[in-house]
């Protein structure tokens, strides 16, 4: 299921520079059947919204992906959360983040979609503590994931997705962008959150 040999060094990465590249991270049979289940469920993305819950907003001027938030209907989705709650645990041991919960959707992104510079939580005010992103398929062109210098319009790094390549980074620390996509992308963007309950509700999902 994991590709072992492949987190050695995650940790570290993290600790030193606040994200990590691991790739081929799962092996490919889960990545077909995760690409299988987008085909299955193709038909149900809608586009994105930015904002939570009662301020979501549809705005095609920032985002063009569309997405479908995870629903637990296939053994591939059921498999990526285990691998990702996994990964949450080892985090919580390693670094005391008190991550709560991980929240992931399937993102498609077809000829000219992009996602303009943007952060995935803000200070104070999300429980997005970690972002992973992961990518399913491997475009020839286009869509390139940017990802900036902290407090800085310097690029830090930009990424070619690639079918199999798993990146982890600190959801408030770094603002990043996908560059207009070419070939068609298929990724799963997740978050693994803190709880922010107050007066004892647990904060809901998304
Ligand atoms: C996101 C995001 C990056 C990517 O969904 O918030 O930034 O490379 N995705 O798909
Ligand atoms: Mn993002």
């Amino acid at each position: 299921m994991l590709n072992l040999p492949a987190y050695e060094n995650y940790l570290s990465e993290i600790e030193q520079q606040g994200y990590c590249i691991i790739h081929s991270a799962i092996d490919e049979q889960l990545i077909a059947d995760l690409m299988a289940d987008c085909y299955r469920i193709n038909p149900h993305f809608t586009l994105a919204g930015i904002g939570r819950q009662s301020n979501l907003q549809i705005d095609d001027t920032i985002r063009k992906d569309k997405t479908y938030w995870f629903d637990g209907t296939s053994q591939a989705q059921l498999t990526y959360q285990a691998i990702m709650e996994n990964i949450k645990t080892t985090l919580n041991r390693t670094f005391f983040m008190g991550l709560f919960d991980y929240e992931c959707h399937y993102a498609k992104y077809t000829h000219g979609d992009f996602y303009k510079k943007h952060v995935d939580a803000f200070k104070g005010r999300s429980n997005r503590v970690i972002t992973s992103v992961f990518y399913l398929n491997t475009p020839n062109e286009g869509g390139e994931l940017v990802i900036y210098k902290p407090k800085s319009k310097e690029i830090e790094i930009t990424i070619k997705p690639t079918a199999g390549t798993l990146i982890l980074f600190e959801s408030e620390r770094f603002v990043h962008e996908v560059l207009p996509a070419i070939d068609k992308r298929y990724s799963i963007a997740g978050w693994f959150r803190k709880n922010a309950s107050i007066s004892g509700i647990i904060d809901p999902p998304r």
